[in-house]
């Protein structure tokens, strides 16, 4: 697959070897301040996915790896360390940091892939200092490759879209922040809007706000503009009335959405709200695509109903938060203001399964996978392995 695609300078994550350091974007601060922290340890990585100043399905994995690299690349630098004096002391300490990564967020199963892939990784080896340079490289390797599968994932799944409709442009609906701040770079679903952007193939992007934590309103719209891709942000509750105007003069093909898990059958764990788009999208008759890199793939759950959905904190479906100057101006300070009265009943699923029955296509960065005729699941065991 071509490396040409533009590709964002939007970056969420930035990490170096020597000198060592990571730095992850502050997301909570977004669209009105920049500001990445440095993660220097498991537990400042833990602390940065749970509070989700960063989040997205590869990023959380990405960062739950990085954050353990780092940890042992600073803490290696002090040979007395006494987590360095064997193999067992160290792989301990690796298996406590991995399991207790593992503890930030529950939905995305790309944390818990990195932390697999980490902990195998340190099963094998057997000398102290080979543990700690693999794990830096796999982490490593999991920032960069996430980059190229998604430019993948945006083509393919830009391809599979223009092959069904050969002379129009192309109207889409996305929901929640799946682009560059979600991912290493370049984004799943938000890469496919990219790619057909990049291509002079797309009319127009719809994106919802995304409540209650507003990734669309501040996150995508932020990615949208910074690269200029025409669009138009609207409410959770607007997209099926977008979709029954929609005509040859405002035509949406396809609602894009990203995925947390995809379970082996195709059903589709992915932020709150993406369920009710599929069932409009197929009562309006349009695509809904999935686009996701295999790593969120679970090949060991069978449906959609072995999926763990996270339920957050009451307060972010009570307030609004917002970003707002002080009285005397200068500083911009994060406020939270309450909507209903005190004392209402609260409930605050971050994600939704949307059933495989729903989804025309799950794009991957090994291809476009469709359902079988007849049938409405997909056979991700056969295509994966
Ligand atoms: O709660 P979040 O912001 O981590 O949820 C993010 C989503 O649901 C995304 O759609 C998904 O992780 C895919 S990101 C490429």
């Amino acid at each position: 697959m071509s490396d040409e695609t533009p590709i964002s300078d939007l970056t969420a994550i930035v990490f170096t070897r020597s000198p060592p350091s990571l730095k992850v974007l502050n997301q909570l601060l977004l669209p009105h301040k920049t500001i990445y922290e440095t993660v220097s340890n498991v537990k400042e990585g833990y602390e940065q996915i749970k509070e989700m100043k960063v989040r997205g399905a590869p990023a959380i994995g990405i960062v739950a790896a990085l954050s353990l690299a780092i940890d042992l690349l600073l803490q290696s630098s002090n040979q007395t360390n006494s987590i360095f004096k064997d193999q067992e002391t160290l792989k301990s300490y690796i298996k406590a940091s991995l399991e207790y990564l593992k503890t930030s967020r529950p939905t995305a199963v790309n944390l818990f892939r990195a932390s697999d892939i980490l902990w195998n990784i340190t099963e094998k080896e057997t000398d102290v200092n080979m543990i700690i340079e693999r794990i830096i490289e796999e982490a490593e390797r999991m920032l960069i490759d996430d980059v190229q599968d998604n430019k993948n994932i945006g083509n393919f799944g830009a391809e599979f879209i223009l092959k069904e409709n050969q002379d129009k442009k192309i109207g889409v609906v996305t929901h929640c922040n799946t682009g560059s701040l979600a991912t290493a770079g370049y984004g799943t679903a938000l890469g496919i809007i990219r790619s057909l952007y990049f291509q002079n193939r797309l009319s127009h992007a719809y994106f919802t706000e995304t409540r209650p934590y507003n990734q669309g309103a501040r996150l995508t719209a932020y990615e949208l503009i910074h690269d200029k891709i025409p669009s138009t942000l609207i409410c959770d509750s607007m997209v099926s009335a977008l979709l029954s105007l929609s005509d040859n003069n405002n035509n949406i093909t396809a609602i894009i959405v990203g995925a947390d898990r995809v379970a082996s059958n195709g059903d589709t764990a992915n932020k709150i709200g993406t369920y009710q788009l599929a069932i409009t999208a197929n009562y309006h008759n349009i695509m809904f695509i999935v686009a996701a890199p295999s790593t969120s793939i679970d090949l060991n759950i069978k449906s959609g109903k072995e999926i763990i959905i996270e339920e957050r904190a009451e307060d972010e479906v009570t307030n609004v938060t917002g970003i707002v100057k002080n009285i005397n101006g200068g500083e911009l300070k994060s406020t939270k203001v309450r909507l209903p009265p005190e004392g209402v009943k609260v409930w605050n699923p971050s994600f939704d399964v949307t059933p495989a029955k729903l989804i025309t296509a799950i794009v991957t960065e090994k291809g476009v996978i469709t359902k079988k005729d007849g049938t409405n699941e997909f056979n991700l065991f056969d295509f994966l392995t």
